[in-house]
C-alpha cells in the first residue's frame, strides 16, 4: 500500500474509540466536587456519540435527577457516514422500537432525548430516554446539530480525533461550556494553544500520565483484551472550560538553589545554573517538578506542565513551537549558526557541549506577580 493510502487507512480507523464509564465518572466528579450545582437546570448535549452503547449517555441519564439536569440530548453519526465501517449491528433497543427502519438506521443519525418521566415510575432515568431518526446523518457540522448545540448549555463528548480542530472551533464559536477528550499533542496546535494561554480552555482533572484506555472496534489495532473487550491505549487528555478544584492547587516547588543541590534529576542536580535558551529570553526547565519557585523571569517547561497548571501560581506567556511564538524570541538562526537552523528556529535552542540543540516544545511561563 502506498504511504498515503496507509496513513489514510490508519487515520480512518482512529475515530472509533469508545470511552469507559469509570473514566467519565472520574472526570465529571471533579466538576461536581468543585460546584455540586454545575449541571442544575442545564441542558447537556452529547454529540458524536453512539447512544445505544455510549457510556456518556448512560452516565448522564443515570444521574439525571442527582445532577438536577433540565434536558439531556445525545446524537449519533450514521454508520454509513463513518470513515471506518466496522459492521453495524442494531441493538434490540433499536429494532424493537415501532419506528425502527432498517435502511434509515444505516444512513441517518439518531437523537436521544431525556427530559421527563415517560415510564410513569416517578423517576427520570435511562428508562425514559426516547429516540428518533435525525433528518440527516448526525454530522456535528450540519444545521440540525448546530441548532441542538445552540440550545445546549454544555457540550460533552469524545469527538472524532481526526476532526478535533474543527470540533473545538464549533464549540468555541457557540460560546458554550464544554468538557472534551482530545489528543495530548493538540495543546500545541495554533487553534488550541492561544485559548490555553488566555485561560479560556484548560486541562481537566484526570492526570495525563499513562494515557487513556478506550474500547476499540478495530480488531487489527488492539493493545489489550480486557474481559473479552478490545482496548486501545491513546495519549488522550480531558480539556474543558469548566472550573475544577485541581486547577487551584499550587505546585509545591523548591528554590533554584535547592534544585541545583537536591533535584532528583541529574540534568539539574550538581549544575551551577539552569541553561538559558540561545533564542528565547528564558531558562530551560526540562521537568515540571524542577521549576524553581523563586525565579521571577520566563521559564520553558514541558507541555505536560499543563496537567499541573494553576493560574493563581503561574501565567502562560508563550510556547516554543512552530507558528506559536509569542513575543520573547530573541534570535533567528541561519546556516552560519548550524546546519539544523530550521529545527532550532522552530523550538527552544540550547547549547550543549558547544553544540546547538533544539529542545522539545516548551510552554513559556512566569511566576504570577
Ligand atoms: C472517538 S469516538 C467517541 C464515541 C463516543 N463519544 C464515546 O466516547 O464513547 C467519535 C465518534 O464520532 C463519530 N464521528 C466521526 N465524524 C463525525 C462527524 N463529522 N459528526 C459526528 N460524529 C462523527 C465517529 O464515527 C465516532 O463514533
Amino acid at each position: 500500500m502506498a504511504n498515503e493510502s496507509l496513513s489514510k487507512a490508519k487515520e480512518a480507523k482512529n475515530d472509533e474509540f469508545y470511552t469507559q464509564y469509570h473514566d467519565i465518572e472520574k472526570e465529571i466528579s471533579a466538576y461536581l466536587e468543585y460546584n455540586p450545582d454545575v449541571f442544575r437546570g442545564k441542558t447537556v448535549l452529547l454529540p458524536c456519540d453512539d447512544p445505544e452503547w455510549s457510556n456518556f449517555t448512560k452516565y448522564f441519564a443515570q444521574n439525571f435527577e442527582t445532577f438536577g439536569l433540565k434536558k439531556l440530548i445525545s446524537t449519533s453519526y450514521a454508520p454509513e457516514s463513518k470513515r471506518y465501517k466496522f459492521g453495524y449491528v442494531p441493538t434490540l433497543f433499536e429494532t424493537e422500537a415501532p419506528h425502527y427502519d432498517a435502511d434509515k438506521s444505516k444512513t441517518h443519525g439518531k437523537i436521544f432525548v431525556l427530559d421527563h418521566d415517560v415510564t410513569g415510575d416517578g423517576k427520570i432515568n435511562v428508562e425514559d430516554l426516547q429516540w428518533q431518526y435525525l433528518e440527516g446523518d448526525g454530522d456535528f457540522r450540519s444545521k440540525e446539530i448546530c441548532n441542538l448545540r445552540d440550545q445546549a448549555d454544555f457540550i460533552i463528548t469524545n469527538p472524532p480525533f481526526s476532526l478535533f480542530r474543527e470540533f473545538l472551533a464549533w464549540v468555541v464559536e457557540a460560546d458554550k461550556q464544554f468538557i472534551l477528550i482530545a489528543n495530548k499533542n493538540c495543546v500545541t496546535y495554533k487553534e488550541v494553544f492561544p485559548l490555553i494561554k488566555d485561560n479560556k480552555l484548560w486541562s481537566g482533572k484526570t492526570e495525563w500520565a499513562g494515557g487513556m484506555w478506550f474500547e476499540t472496534k478495530n480488531d487489527d489495532d488492539v493493545d489489550r483484551v480486557i474481559d473479552g473487550v478490545n482496548m486501545k491505549n491513546v495519549p488522550s487528555i480531558w480539556l474543558s472550560n469548566v472550573d475544577h478544584g485541581r486547577r487551584h492547587q499550587q505546585l509545591a516547588l523548591m528554590t533554584m538553589a535547592d534544585n541545583l543541590k537536591f533535584s532528583r534529576h541529574k540534568e539539574i542536580r550538581g549544575k551551577d545554573d539552569y541553561i538559558h535558551y540561545e533564542n528565547y529570553d528564558a531558562i530551560e526547565v526540562p521537568f515540571t517538578d524542577a521549576i524553581p519557585c523563586d525565579y521571577e523571569d520566563a521559564m520553558g517547561v514541558p507541555i505536560s506542565f499543563l496537567d499541573k497548571y494553576c493560574p493563581d501560581q503561574f501565567e502562560i506567556i508563550g510556547i516554543t513551537d512552530r507558528g506559536n511564538e509569542y513575543g520573547i524570541k530573541t534570535k533567528e538562526f541561519t546556516i552560519e549558526d548550524s546546519p539544523v537552523f530550521g529545527d532550532l528556529n522552530r523550538r527552544g535552542a540550547i547549547m550543549v557541549d558547544g553544540e546547538l540543540k533544539s529542545t522539545y516544545a516548551r510552554i513559556l511561563i512566569r511566576k504570577k506577580q
